[in-house]
């Protein structure tokens, strides 16, 4: 079995207590804590950025944190970033002029890079600069809001980079992000992806280890 990862996005949880649901998420059996910074700009949304990043490190989170930027340029925010604690940092590579330049800043700082592609967009970029990347994340809805519907071609796509990976040999994790459910995680999988953000369908559980159990449970079948 691929050494699946199950990344909760924060986006859906309750921001007014963030620290204690980052803490009850990790505890109730989370991998990595998924952490979309929007900028309204980008994408028509606005979140949170660096400072919250490093409160949560204060606070004492040690799992990996990954930083999924929806901002446009990346370049200055990827420093913030990495000085904040990142331990991924992904961005959309229509947001950069230099992609493979922000790719190697993103390594030089010490974080894992990576790139994500929106439901329109073609792995084409992704290409050339399979040796500078730790992550290819796929987006399965458009990026902006959590709670969105999962888009099925997106399986067909995870299918493509699953062999984009495979054929190159590199050590690449295939994330997917937006409408993972535990009924539809066994698909994904299947298509190839292994690693997993789900935002409200974790944070609008009553309770996180049960949703987060039944997931890992549909992933080792
Ligand atoms: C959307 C974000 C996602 C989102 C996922 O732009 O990148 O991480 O929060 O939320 P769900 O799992 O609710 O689709
Ligand atoms: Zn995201």
């Amino acid at each position: 079995m691929p050494d699946y990862k199950i990344a909760p996005s924060i986006l859906s949880a309750n921001f007014a207590r963030l620290g204690e649901e980052v803490d009850n998420v990790l505890a109730a059996g989370a991998d990595w804590v998924h952490f979309d910074v929007m900028d309204n700009h980008y994408v028509p949304n606005l979140t949170i950025g660096p400072m919250v990043c490093k409160a949560l490190r204060n606070h004492g989170v040690t799992a990996p944190i990954d930083v999924h930027l929806m901002v446009e340029p990346v370049d200055d925010m990827i420093r913030m970033f990495a000085d904040a604690g990142a331990t991924y940092i992904t961005f959309h590579p229509e947001a950069s002029k230099h992609v493979d330049r922000s790719l190697q800043l993103i390594q030089s700082l010490g974080c894992k890079a990576g790139l994500v592609f929106n439901p329109a967009s073609s792995l084409d970029a992704a290409k050339y600069l399979l040796d500078k990347l730790d992550m290819i994340l796929l987006m399965s809805v458009n990026p902006g809001f959590g709670g969105q519907k999962f888009i099925p071609a997106t399986l067909g796509k995870l299918t493509e980079a699953r062999k984009l990976i495979d054929d190159s040999g590199l050590d690449i994790r295939l994330e997917i992000d937006g409408g993972v459910t535990k009924d539809n995680i066994r698909e994904i999988a299947k298509a190839g992806a292994d690693s997993f953000v789900a935002g409200s369908a974790i944070f609008n559980a009553d309770d996180y280890a049960e949703v987060i159990k039944a997931m890992r449970a549909e992933l080792a079948q």
